[in-house]
């Protein structure tokens, strides 16, 4: 195949240049480079790679075995025979970007992420992973990438206009920025706010403190359904601006089938979303570990509960940048 230099290759030459806090490159077989974080590195419980995982393939079944809604396919198959970048931001477990590198072997792949929880298995070759904080900007040239993609990103960034930008500037002209994004507000599919409270006391106690400490923290509870959609959609580099409401079953609730199998999935989810939260919601508001567990039992008593029909609201927002 005629050429594009590999990305992932052309970023391990060009590391030198950017600022940031690289960690570790896993440069092919075998070889990590790792530099200091200053402390910030985290390890993700064994839980947190099952519910990422499991959470995956719920989106997966939500997009009818696709892995996006948005025209991917038509920016990677765009009959060119130049090697395609991809770019995955807070990758987590690196599902997605190893599924794509699977799917799309001559495109090149590269998940980042803050935290070095992904798998070294079944990586295919022309996938490479890169632990860097986002939001300092990213390591790699403008117009370096076909596709950037990101999902569920909202506890972990507080300037999405930054983060956009910077998004933007690396994406290659007529690219495409992918952000699948979700709000903090779980809700019921049906009942005024009264009702769904009356119903699922323990459902809406912890999802109310999961929004204070996002808050608190100077996260952005709205990020999926407003400020990233807004953002997107008011950037000047950006044209052709799509935004597809896809919310998830949060168990399997629903009569239609697809919907009841996306639910079996994100029950792992609901089941371990309130030990996700602790620190996020503990290390913050005024509540006691004690307090907490309270809160939790609350929670598992409403989760699967008859009639209490829980969603995961998430947007699929994407833009192409401007020739
Ligand atoms: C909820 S997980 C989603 C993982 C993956 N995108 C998925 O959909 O399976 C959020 C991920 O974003 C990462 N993350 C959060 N803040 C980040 C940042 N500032 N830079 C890079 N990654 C970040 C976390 O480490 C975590 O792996």
């Amino acid at each position: 195949m005629a050429g594009r230099e590999n990305p992932a290759t052309k970023y391990e030459g060009h590391q030198k240049h950017f600022r940031g806090t690289l960690v570790a490159l896993r440069l092919g077989r075998g070889l990590t480079l790792f530099q200091a974080d200053r402390g910030r590195r985290y390890q993700a419980k064994n839980e947190d790679y099952v519910r990422l995982d499991t959470q995956h393939r719920a989106f997966k079944e939500r997009q009818l075995g696709r892995n996006f809604l948005a025209p991917i396919d038509e920016v990677l198959n765009d009959g060119s025979d130049y090697r395609k970048g991809v770019l995955d931001i807070g990758t987590g477990t690196g599902i997605w970007a190893r599924e794509i590198a699977a799917e799309y072997p001559d495109a090149d792949v590269i998940g980042l992420d803050l935290s070095p929880m992904q798998s070294r298995k079944g990586v295919p070759p022309n996938c490479k992973f890169v632990v860097h904080d986002a939001s300092k900007g990213f390591p790699f040239p403008t117009g370096f990438f076909e596709v950037v993609h990101c999902r569920l990103l909202m506890s972990g960034i507080r300037d999405w206009r930054a983060f956009i930008d910077e998004a933007v500037r690396v994406v290659r002209p007529g690219g495409l920025l992918v952000m699948v994004e979700c709000d903090g507000w779980r809700h019921l599919n049906s009942g005024t706010e009264e009702e769904q409270r009356a119903l699922a006391p323990g459902f809406f106690k912890l999802r109310d403190y999961i929004i204070k400490g996002l808050r608190l923290r100077g996260l952005d509870a709205e990020a999926g359904s407003t400020t990233v959609p807004n953002l997107l959609m008011a950037h000047p580099g950006l044209e052709e601006f799509n935004k597809v409401y896809a919310p998830l079953p949060m168990w399997p609730w629903s009569d239609d089938p697809v919907l009841r199998r996306v639910g079996e999935h994100m029950l792992v989810d609901a089941r371990e979303l309130p030990e996700a939260c602790r620190k996020l919601v503990v290390d913050v508001c005024d509540i006691s570990n004690d307090e907490y567990n309270q809160l939790v039992r609350g929670w598992r008593d409403d989760v699967g509960k008859p009639g209490v029909t829980s969603l995961f609201p998430v947007w699929h927002n994407w833009a192409f940048k401007a020739e």
